[in-house]
């Protein structure tokens, strides 16, 4: 027998892969839900050629009861990935981060509640974002949890963490599910906001819930026509245009970065694993990257004459560490990483450099966009 999934959000670069995942598997068929938000898919009215054709698609919002109402009734597994996804824009679309990432999760789980169905499990794609900066240790206080770092230390290029209780440097550790959360964008609050209601709700009903923190997903079909997101891709199309990648702060910032490919076999252990059921996960890889590393890397790789240009900008809100403790992940579900990121690059630009629409570098745009509100310094 097969199992019926919905996928909101299928049609975007997450859950395409999930979706082709899936299908290979033969035991499920898939639904998905997605509006084709013209910043991720240009604009159109067809599902990307990327999608599987197996699959069965439904344009619509996740905000729209009904639509969505009809098909959660239709399914018995949802993943719940449909989101807008720009850390930056957030700070300034607010209403629109609010509405499809809170509103639209609120729709999902008040049917749960309120209509007869056969949901056995539901997936939600959190975010890295919520924690924060990264769990640190201070020479002194040992395990801190430093505060997001004041617009005056930045206008000093004062980049490092400090303990918050005696202010010295300190050191990065993984972060690991139980850390605080501190959200400081919009885009993060929403996704603490998800986890929240989702919880709260399933514990209430008895709704098997999963909720996955994603670190830096990177990999192929990653809107290369939105330039809110996604840092190699960014450089990657900047460096095909001929022009550098441009790093803020020193380059010294760490990221987990972690392939598509084993996002997708996090997501997968979630509905085959019941010691999922009710838990949070990191997805990651527990390996720190520099921006740096990856300016350079991308550079070297597309044009070795490109150099990474680093003009001590900021971003207000920008995080300077976190990665992911995966140990949770790994002793309860059985996820083990199987891509570096390496390897998981080169995938990327031979991609991107066969992409012939969308080929566009708007990187520009979303700088000149954060410059202007007073985000970028
Ligand atoms: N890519 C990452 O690094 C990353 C990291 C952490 C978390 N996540 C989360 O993973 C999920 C998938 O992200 P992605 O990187 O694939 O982004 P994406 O933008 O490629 O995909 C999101 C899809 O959702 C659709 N969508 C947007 N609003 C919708 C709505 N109201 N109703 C229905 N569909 C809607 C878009 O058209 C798009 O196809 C999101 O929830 C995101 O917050 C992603
Ligand atoms: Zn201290």
């Amino acid at each position: 027998m097969t199992k019926k999934v919905l996928i909101t959000g299928g049609a975007g670069f997450i859950g395409s892969h999930l979706v082709d995942k899936l299908i290979e598997q033969k035991e499920y068929e898939v639904s998905i839900l997605d509006t084709l938000e013209e910043q991720v898919h240009g604009k159109t009215d067809n599902p990307p050629s990327y999608l599987n054709k197996d699959s069965k698609f439904f344009r619509g919002s996740v905000t729209d009861y009904k639509k969505l109402e009809d098909l959660v009734k239709e399914n018995e597994i949802i993943f719940h990935l449909a989101a807008s996804v720009g850390v930056g824009q957030s700070m300034y679309q607010i209403e629109k981060y609010v509405d499809n990432n809170i509103h639209g999760l609120a729709n999902l789980f008040d049917i749960l509640v309120n209509s007869e169905h056969n949901v056995e499990k539901v997936i939600i794609a959190s975010s890295n974002t919520v924690y924060g900066e990264a769990k640190s240790q201070c020479n002194k206080c040992g395990v801190v949890f430093p505060k997001l770092r004041l617009l005056d230390q930045l206008k000093h290029k004062d980049w490092e963490l400090n303990c918050p209780k005696c202010g010295s440097k300190v050191k990065t550790l993984l972060t690991d599910e139980n850390s605080p959360l501190n959200p400081s964008s919009i885009y993060a609050f929403s996704k603490q906001a998800q986890e929240k209601l989702s919880f709260m709700i399933g514990n209430t009903y008895g709704i098997n819930t999963t909720i996955l923190r994603f670190f830096l997903v990177y990999g192929t079909r990653q809107a290369l026509s939105n330039p809110y997101t996604g840092v190699c891709s960014i450089f990657s199309t900047r460096a095909l245009h001929g022009k550098p990648p441009i790093v803020f702060e020193d380059g010294n910032q760490t990221r987990d970065f972690v392939n598509v490919n084993d996002v997708c076999q996090a997501l997968i252990l979630a509905i085959e694993k019941n010691a999922a059921n009710g838990e949070i996960f990191n997805v990651g890889t527990g390996t720190p990257i520099t921006i740096k590393e990856v300016a350079e890397i991308i550079s070297k790789k597309i044009n070795p004459k490109l150099n990474p240009i680093y003009n001590q900008q900021f971003r207000i809100g920008d995080i300077r560490h976190c990665v992911a403790d995966i140990s949770k992940i790994k002793n309860k579900l059985g996820f083990s990483p199987t891509i570096t990121f390496k390897e998981g690059i080169e995938d990327l630009i031979e991609w991107i450099k066969i992409q012939k629409e969308d080929f566009q570098e708007h990187s520009h745009k979303a700088m000149l966009e954060l410059k202007e509100k007073g985000l970028l310094k």
